[in-house]
């Protein structure tokens, strides 16, 4: 039987890593953060000065750059040469970059296609902007979530916080997020938008469990 893949796009804290990996985990597919990648470049970018208007630079770069997942319990872990990042790259700089980087069109062919290559034998389920529309075109399953900007905001300084991380405002959140998807929506290179197929999930309202149920529901007849 082939393999099946799951595509989760949306906007910034929209819950879609949540949902994404209860639904691995329920189903024992492999979760995919295709986020976690273009944040993990961010991160090299930043700590070797990699100046993004440069395309030879970011050429160069993207041939020093490795990128693993380690999978512990459905949480996603990412090292960039070897090393540990996934905390650091959820932190401020790199919030404040990635779109930047990852708009730039040598990056996205070179994720996208190391994302292709992830799906290609294996159950996954991968989240992201572009992964209904560009990477997995012909995924059987897609949703695209959406959830008010407010309360994705308060989600998203709850979770920093939660880390530990105290230096950064509310406001700064919410200004962020909207930073993130006016650039990720406008962008010329597969810019974030619903697949036609897509299934579109607002949870402003729903719990966790109705959203696991309401995608579990849509996924069962392709198991
Ligand atoms: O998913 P997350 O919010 O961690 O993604 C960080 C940023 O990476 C997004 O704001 C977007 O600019 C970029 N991204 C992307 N395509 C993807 C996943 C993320 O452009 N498939």
């Amino acid at each position: 039987k082939k393999n099946l893949v799951i595509a989760i796009d949306g906007y910034s804290s929209c819950g879609k890593s949540t949902l994404a990996k209860a639904l691995a985990k329920k189903l024992g597919f492999i979760y995919i953060d295709s986020g976690a990648m273009y944040r993990a470049v961010t991160l090299y970018f930043l700590r070797n000065n990699i100046n993004v208007g440069d395309d030879a630079q970011v050429a160069d770069a993207l041939q020093h750059i490795e990128l693993n997942f380690h999978s512990r319990d459905y949480e996603s872990h990412i090292t960039l040469n070897g090393e540990e990042v996934s905390d650091e790259i959820r932190l401020m700089p790199v919030s404040e970059n990635v779109s930047e980087v990852s708009a730039h069109k040598l990056v996205r062919h070179e994720m996208v296609k190391q994302q292709q290559r992830m799906g290609k034998s294996k159950n996954i389920v991968m989240d992201g902007r572009d992964i209904g529309t560009t990477v997995f075109p012909d995924a059987p399953v897609k949703f695209f979530m959406t959830a008010d900007p407010k309360i994705r905001a308060e989600r998203r300084f709850k979770e920093l916080e939660s880390k530990g991380n105290n230096t950064t405002t509310l406001e700064e959140v919410f200004e962020n997020l909207a930073h993130r998807d006016y650039a990720d929506t406008t962008r010329k290179e597969s810019p974030l938008v619903r697949a036609d197929d897509a299934i579109i999930l607002d949870n402003t309202d729903l719990t966790q469990q109705e959203q696991l149920d309401f995608a579990l529901e849509k996924v069962n007849p392709f198991l």
